[in-house]
């Protein structure tokens, strides 16, 4: 394929400019003037911020060059420097990859503990410039045949399926889907003018909004009878369900016990951990490669006892999917969070993320 002249002449400026540079990249002083031009690493522009209420905020980012388009439901790691440190979360695109602008959205809620998701929703302005890193994840819709789909949300649980949702509408796809969102009150349930007025536009769409504290009574947790009665043709769907831990487990148990576990496709917000252990010690963490020795508890990813000390550990979903955190183990051992399992084979790799020091460890980071 023919490069366009215009890439061509900018790479050749590139080539130049490397040779006077060394060191540091052109892309490195590219990335002072004009960031969403530099090539060494993925940043974003804040376009516009738009409160959905109830501590939520919709952001428009403006991906830079290098970006991929997501698939409906991907999540995308999003980074900003506070007090001096980069911190970094994943968080589900809301907007459906068809956008016309070349723009995505993330809805993020501020959570009490959430650094990153506070600033987002506080304090980020139009025009100030986040790292990001490509799409990830698999909770999306199938290629090729198209299901019918059962949506179960609740909360900010929702912003994956919206994407979902906005898809169908901008393609024209609409399929036979039906969406129960759970929310507090109708007046903090996220999008729901939007999926209201989908719903209206599309018939074989169905927005079931439960509010959990306004009179839905017994229908107002998910179960099984809950289920049985908003949407009685529930086991011959394909179910996507995202929301609190609480709720994906009592989604789950009722698909398991209906022999439908195959058919559902779910996204946590964070790993399902085992149950803390009292007795798990930590151990000393030797971090090899960064020079830095920490004590570590036995509950603490090694993730984020890298973080507390200083180190930039690359990750991604920080909930033991994506392997982007995978360390060798240079000797030591290691418990893994969600099982409670210990693991002290030397060479082995390592997701950081979901695993804390249980003795003695010595990291190649
Ligand atoms: S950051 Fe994704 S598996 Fe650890």
């Amino acid at each position: 394929m023919a490069v366009p002249q215009s890439r061509s002449v900018w790479s050749r400026i590139l080539d130049v400019a490397s040779l006077a540079a060394t060191p540091l990249a052109p892309s490195h002083y590219l990335e002072l003037v004009s960031p969403l031009r530099a090539t060494h690493t993925l940043n974003a522009r804040v376009e516009a911020v738009h409160d959905e209420g109830d501590g939520t905020r919709t952001l428009t980012l403006r991906p830079g060059r290098g970006f991929r388009s997501h698939r409906a439901g991907q999540y995308v790691r999003v980074g900003a420097a506070i007090n001096g440190r980069v911190v970094t979360r994943t968080f589900s695109i809301s907007s459906s990859p068809d956008r016309r602008d070349g723009c995505i959205a993330i809805t993020v809620k501020a959570t009490p503990d959430g650094k990153l998701s506070r600033f987002l929703v506080h304090d980020v302005r139009p025009g100030a410039y986040l790292t990001i890193a490509q799409a990830q994840g698999s909770f999306v819709q199938p290629e090729g045949a198209p299901v019918r789909p059962l949506f179960v949300t609740a909360g900010s649980g929702i912003t994956p399926v919206m994407s979902m949702i906005r898809t169908f509408v901008a393609r024209g796809t609409m399929p036979d889907a039906v969406h129960v969102h759970y929310a507090r009150t109708g007046e903090t349930a996220l999008f729901a003018t939007e999926l209201a007025s989908v719903a209206a536009a599309h018939p074989r769409y169905r927005y079931v909004l439960v509010t959990t504290r306004e009179g839905h009574g017994a229908r107002a947790r998910f179960d099984r009878a809950a289920l049985d009665a908003l949407v009685p043709d529930w086991q011959s769907r394909e179910a996507w369900a995202c929301g609190p831990q609480g709720m994906l487990d009592a989604v789950e148990a009722c698909f398991a016990a209906a022999g439908r576990a195959q058919h559902l496709h779910l996204e946590a917000f964070h790993a399902k951990l085992a149950p803390r252990d009292a007795k798990a010690t930590g151990g000393r963490v030797r971090f090899g490669l960064s020079r830095a020795d920490v004590e570590a508890n036995g509950q603490t990813s090694l993730l984020e006892v890298a973080e507390a000390a200083g180190i930039q550990a690359a990750h991604g979903c920080r909930m033991g999917i994506c392997h982007s955190c995978d360390v060798t183990m240079v000797s030591g051992c290691v418990r893994d969070l969600r099982t409670g399992a210990e693991v002290n084979e030397p060479g082995i790799r390592v997701q950081i993320c979901v695993h804390a020091a249980a003795g003695n460890v010595d990291l190649a980071l």
